[in-house]
């Protein structure tokens, strides 16, 4: 309204202004998603990863001599991690392919893990998850997937504010771990972590149990990365970490499932859960205090 009514010259700058205001907010100087190498270095078997898409994408390569693997160059506090990955297809049984956070730090470790359990060709892949709060793991969970992640790419994501923690395939959530520290539950809050992810041979335990061995005559085989999205507080770095507005991924939309969301997640949980630590007795015959605490 304001510019209409206003003399050309300043009408002018004004719609100048605001076009700037749109650039810098729709492009922030980071400039999402990003190549491999401004997020990530290689920290297992240069050899064994390919740049492609002028760095855009990159290939893992598991054969017998090796697997591989990458990390990213900076630490977060908090934030929301995203790729796009398209696993191993046909034989991958014994194949582990992995993508999680880490604290690094081996006493009292935290750690959020997205692993892809392969298969023989024509079964379902199986995702595991677990997360390690204070130097405690053993939460696994596992779920099949409602589609082929050997055919196409698909976005895997973790979202860890001071609210909760949720693994999503698709936007769709898999797992949510509340904040429940009031109640005593440890929660990964003070470390910050960094992303990372590998690919290597597993066939004493990933497939059926191990009984599955990794068929070497399939080899190389090859899993592939894009989209890199990591958004956080980095560590160290100018931000503040704690939940303020100016760290979007602690905002209120953020804080809690949608309802449709909440919906998806049950869904997932009815309908693709094939492992929950929560509900195995004969691991745990006392229910861990988390899974009496609710999601
Ligand atoms: C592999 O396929 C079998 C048979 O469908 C299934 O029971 C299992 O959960 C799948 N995943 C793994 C990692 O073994």
């Amino acid at each position: 309204m304001m510019a209409a009514s206003a003399p050309p010259s300043l009408r002018n700058t004004l719609l100048s202004l605001l076009l700037l205001l749109v650039l810098a907010f729709s492009s922030p100087a980071s400039g999402r998603p990003a190549t491999f190498l401004q997020d990530f270095r290689i920290t297992w078997a240069d050899s064994h990863i390919k740049q492609i898409d002028r760095g855009r994408a990159i290939q893992l390569i598991l054969d017998q001599s090796s697997g591989c693997g990458f990390a990213s160059r900076r630490r977060y506090l908090f934030g929301k991690v995203s790729m796009k990955i398209k696993l191993i297809p046909g034989d991958s049984a014994g194949t582990v392919t992995a993508f999680y956070m880490n604290s690094d730090t081996d006493t009292i470790r935290d750690e959020l893990d997205f692993e892809f359990l392969g298969n023989r060709t024509g079964q379902p892949y199986t995702v595991q998850t677990n997360i390690y709060a204070h130097g405690k793991g053993d939460r696994e969970q596992r779920i099949n997937l409602w589609f082929d992640p050997a055919a196409d790419f698909h976005t895997y994501s973790i979202l860890w504010n001071h609210h909760h923690i949720v693994f999503y395939v698709d936007q769709v959530p898999i797992r949510v771990y509340k904040n429940n520290e009031p109640k005593g539950i440890p929660y990964p809050k003070f470390q910050p972590m960094g992303v990372y992810s590998t690919l290597w041979e597993a066939d004493d335990w990933a497939t059926r149990g191990g009984l599955e061995k990794i068929d070497w005559s399939k080899a190389p085989f090859n899993a592939y990365y894009k989209d890199f999205d990591l958004e956080g507080c980095e560590v160290p770095g100018p931000r503040n970490c704690a939940p303020n507005p100016s760290n979007w991924w602690e905002g209120e939309a953020y804080q809690q499932l949608s309802p449709a969301e909440a919906q998806r997640y049950k869904w997932v949980r009815m309908n693709h859960m094939i492992y929950d630590y929560c509900s195995d007795r004969s691991r745990y015959p006392v229910v861990p205090p988390e899974c009496v605490a609710g999601y």
